[in-house]
């Protein structure tokens, strides 16, 4: 048997209707911020990826040669690829651009729990501007939409990847060697940073102070520990949130994220229960456009792990009711079958959503069927009320039934 390949999934219609129902949620959200959808090409140009994280990139992308030989690859996320639409064809839009996109993303990674090869991102970007409130902007957002879906066990958390930048500097780190000790310092592997330091020559206190630095955990008071201008923009970012109502945050500068183009804030938040692939929304503000022969132009964004977060809620017991459909048309005796057609077809043209069994089924067997899909009312067409232009109406939740006309089937299934 041919399986679907590895790291990949297929979505039945019971997961599909929940997946699009919940991304429905976060698609309302985005309008109600603002933001307007964007959708760019599944595959890019290699370069594309390359050109934001470097050619190391490759062993994590799908990439492959097309018939005229050029090089391309399966997007592994896509915030490269609309910084690429916006320098095509929307630099000269009135700033700023406000965008959310939901796809797939594929990256060649070992499967998991809550790790696939294709998953899917519910992102947004903020272009043209580089303000606290744009960073709060992402945040609230990101947060509004963690909240929509139903979650309660998650952490969100601020930190600020130039403050951290900055301190490697400082300390004498190269910039070639930057992204090594970062890498380092995003999963806290400080056993593993200290070689990678004394080797480029960095002092001892100069290597335990960053450490610490990346330790620098808890709400607003904190932020006068920070160095910088950052403490105050943060703590502006803060304030904007607070006024938005949005108080799920920590502030946390060991926040590093695993992408290199964060130049400012950045941040991410995490379902515990999920265990080790807990991460199910990152962010942070960034410059790329310059990268992809555009202007500088500062954005901020984020994406959610819409797998990974449907995977949270699934284990925090949040259930998913099925939609099911208006009205089950049954016929009670094979004299009327083509009738009851000519009646599932007006409630369709009335915009109702009505079904009708086609396997040449008896009563009794026909009901059940409208029970399996889940039908509001069975919509019971025998001779004798057809005679009076008229079916019985059963309503399947309570079994009360009544005859109606059929000239007002649909306002009374509508009500
Ligand atoms: P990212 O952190 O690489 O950021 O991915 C965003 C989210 O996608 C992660 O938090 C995680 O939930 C989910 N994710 C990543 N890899 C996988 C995987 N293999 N399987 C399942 N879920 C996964 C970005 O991609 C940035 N583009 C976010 C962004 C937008 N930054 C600025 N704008």
């Amino acid at each position: 048997m041919v399986q679907c390949p590895r790291g990949t999934r297929d979505f039945l219609p019971d997961e599909l209707e929940k997946r699009r129902a919940y991304e429905g949620t976060l698609r309302n959200v985005a309008r109600r911020f603002g933001f307007r959808e964007i959708q760019t090409p599944i595959f890019e140009e290699a370069e594309l990826f390359i050109l934001r994280s470097g050619p190391n990139v490759l062993k994590e992308l799908y990439a492959f040669k097309d018939k005229g030989d050029r090089d391309l690859a399966l997007r592994p996320e896509m915030t490269a690829a609309v910084v690429r639409a916006f320098v095509n064809g929307m630099s000269n839009d009135p700033k700023p651009i406000k965008v959310f996109y939901f796809g797939p993303c594929f990256r060649y990674e070992r499967p998991q729990a809550g790790r696939y090869r294709e998953f899917y991102q519910f992102g947004a970007e903020i272009m043209g501007a580089a303000t606290p409130e744009t960073d709060a902007e992402a945040i609230a957002m990101a947060s509004f939409m963690i909240k929509s879906l139903g979650l309660k066990n998650y952490k969100m958390r601020i930190g600020h990847i130039g403050v951290l930048r900055q301190r490697i500097a400082d300390i004498g780190v190269p910039a070639e060697r930057t992204a090594e000790v970062l890498q380092k310092l995003d999963k806290k592997l400080y056993d593993e940073a200290r070689p990678i330091l004394k080797d480029i020559g960095v002092a001892d206190a100069d290597m335990e102070d960053l450490f610490k630095l990346t330790e620098t955990v808890g709400g607003t008071e904190v932020l006068s520990m920070v160095p910088g201008d950052a403490g105050t923009y943060l703590k502006e970012v803060v304030d904007y949130l607070d006024h938005m109502g949005v108080k799920d945050v920590e502030i946390d500068l060991g926040v590093v994220r695993g992408l290199d183009y964060y130049t400012g804030m950045v941040f991410e938040a995490e379902a515990p229960v999920l265990g080790a692939e807990k991460q199910i929304c990152g962010g942070g503000s960034y410059t790329l456009s310059e990268l992809f022969g555009g202007e500088k132009v500062f954005s901020t964004g984020f994406a959610v792990g819409f797998d990974r977060i449907l995977l949270a809620m699934e284990k925090e017991g949040i259930e998913y009711q099925r939609e099911g459909i208006d009205a089950y048309v049954v016929a009670v005796s094979d004299d009327v079958r083509k009738d009851s057609f000519g009646i599932v077809a007006k409630l369709r043209e009335a915009g109702i959503s009505a079904d009708i069994d086609i396997m040449g089924r008896k009563l009794g067997k026909a009901m059940k069927s409208a029970s399996t899909v889940c039908a509001r009312y069975a919509v019971i067409v025998g001779a004798n009320e057809l005679a009076r232009d008229a079916v019985t109406l059963r309503d399947m939740a309570t079994g009360e039934q009544c005859e109606v006309a059929i000239a007002d089937l649909p306002a009374k299934i509508r009500n």
